[in-house]
């Protein structure tokens, strides 16, 4: 049995093969589905890679979210940097319940499936209106799908949500880009952080003024939450909701594109969309590092016992390629049946805007492939770039041909 003493390695970042997660990490599973794990600030703890102990650490509340037990976690591939979430009032994704339910409670009935289900019109005519902008301003027929579709679907969709006026918010979108990009060092991430929190606090108290009938407004007309807290949820919201769903579609996209029947099959029946959306969502698993939680006591689980104190990671990509769970894991099969995936996590910290993300998955990728029937890669597909050792995995840039 391994020593954690013994200095265990760090976590795999290494592909083999683009869309599918480091090999080490099924060789784990197989042989040592809790294995010891170093992080790169040199401290210890533990790598989970089945979709039974993943389940197991993100529905047990003896595994706590508090940033100060799990603080690690951005250290797994980074060795620095952190975004600002101490200290803030509002912070939900750092707490545990029952802090942590207050904010849930709240914000389930904004994101709700019928809410969402009625935004679609509106995220439709978006992607409508980008794609015809992309068109008319590359009369070659050919364009970068990830800054002219990918990024901007999801930056007007939290818009619209938050009801942030696009022409407020387009001052600040060179620093939501900046945040984003692979490039930006972890200084800059942090500058970025800071402003994006400055601006939302800046809304909230103009909704404050004068009430609106959106997510925000909703929030501010409950009385329920302080000014600060107000910023922090739109704050999480609004980082979370973007890279995310950025890197679904753009990867979606490269996936469909290099599977043709796949998406000859998706093209002939578009029904299957929900099932496509679902499927992709485990098979690309993009937040492919930083889920972590700490242990609030000894816990045993798979042959070890997690310590009092220490960092647990959880890998999705490996718990979602399990094939105790998921027959025949490594292809890419849109008519599966993916449901119990973990892409959005599980437990109480479960994805609150996953029917959210959904819509514009489903709306961003049947928008697309109505209107650019000849889409096709602009260039090989092992030209294209990706985002190897980034906490969301995806491509860098997705030169396309229509
Ligand atoms: C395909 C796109 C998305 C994916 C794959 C995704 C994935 C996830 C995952 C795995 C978690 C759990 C984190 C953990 O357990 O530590 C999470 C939580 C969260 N997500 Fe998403 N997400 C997506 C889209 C969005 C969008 C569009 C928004 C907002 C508009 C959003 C807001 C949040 C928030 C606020 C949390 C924290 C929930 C909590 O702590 O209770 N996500 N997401």
């Amino acid at each position: 049995m391994p020593d954690p003493d013994s200095r265990p390695p760090r976590i795999p970042t290494e592909r083999q093969s683009v869309l599918d997660p480091p090999a080490s990490l099924a060789e784990l599973r197989k042989r040592c589905p809790v294995a010891p794990l170093s992080y790169a600030d040199g401290h210890l703890g533990w790598l989970v890679t089945s979709h039974e102990l993943a389940r197991k650490v993100l529905s047990d509340s003896r595994f706590s979210s508090r940033p100060e037990l799990r603080h690690s976690a951005v250290h797994e591939v980074l060795g620095d940097g952190q975004p600002p979430e101490e200290d803030v009032p509002g912070m939900f994704v750092g707490m545990d319940p029952p802090d942590h339910t207050k904010y849930r409670r709240l914000l389930t009935g904004e994101l709700s499936v019928r809410r969402m289900r009625q935004l679609e019109p509106k995220i439709a005519d978006t992607a409508h209106e980008l794609i015809d902008r992309m068109l008319a301003e590359n009369p070659s027929g050919s364009a970068d799908l990830v800054t002219s579709f990918a990024i901007a679907l999801p930056s007007r969709v939290i818009c619209e949500l938050l009801g942030i006026p696009y022409d407020r918010w387009e001052g600040i979108q060179p620093v939501s880009e900046k945040m984003l990009r692979i490039d930006s060092t972890a200084d800059e991430v942090k500058e970025c952080y800071r402003v994006i929190f400055e601006f939302l606090a800046d809304v909230v108290a103009g909704k404050q003024r004068k009430p609106t009938d959106d997510l925000l407004g909703g929030l501010v007309e409950s009385a329920e939450l302080s000014a600060e807290e107000l910023t922090s949820v739109a704050f999480q919201l609004f980082t979370a909701g973007h890279e995310t769903t950025a890197n679904m579609l753009s990867l979606g996209v490269y996936t469909l594109l290099t599977h043709p029947r796949q998406l000859a099959a998706l093209r002939e029946d578009p029904a299957q969309l929900d099932n496509a959306v679902e499927e992709l969502l485990r098979y690309l698993t993009v937040i492919q590092f930083g889920i972590s939680r700490g242990a609030l006591e000894d816990v045993e689980m798979g042959g070890e016992v997690v310590r009092k104190g220490q960092t647990v990671t959880v890998s999705l990509p490996a718990a979602n390629r399990d094939p105790a769970r998921f027959t025949d894991p490594d292809t890419f099969d849109i008519t599966r049946q993916p449901t119990g995936n973990l892409a959005f996590g599980f437990g109480v910290h479960q994805c609150v805007a996953q029917q959210l993300a959904r819509s514009e998955m489903r709306t961003g990728y049947g928008v697309l492939l109505e209107r650019l029937p000849e889409l096709r890669l602009a260039v090989p597909a092992a030209d294209v770039a990706m985002r190897d050792g980034a906490i969301v995995y995806g491509v860098q840039t997705l030169p396309v041909r229509w």
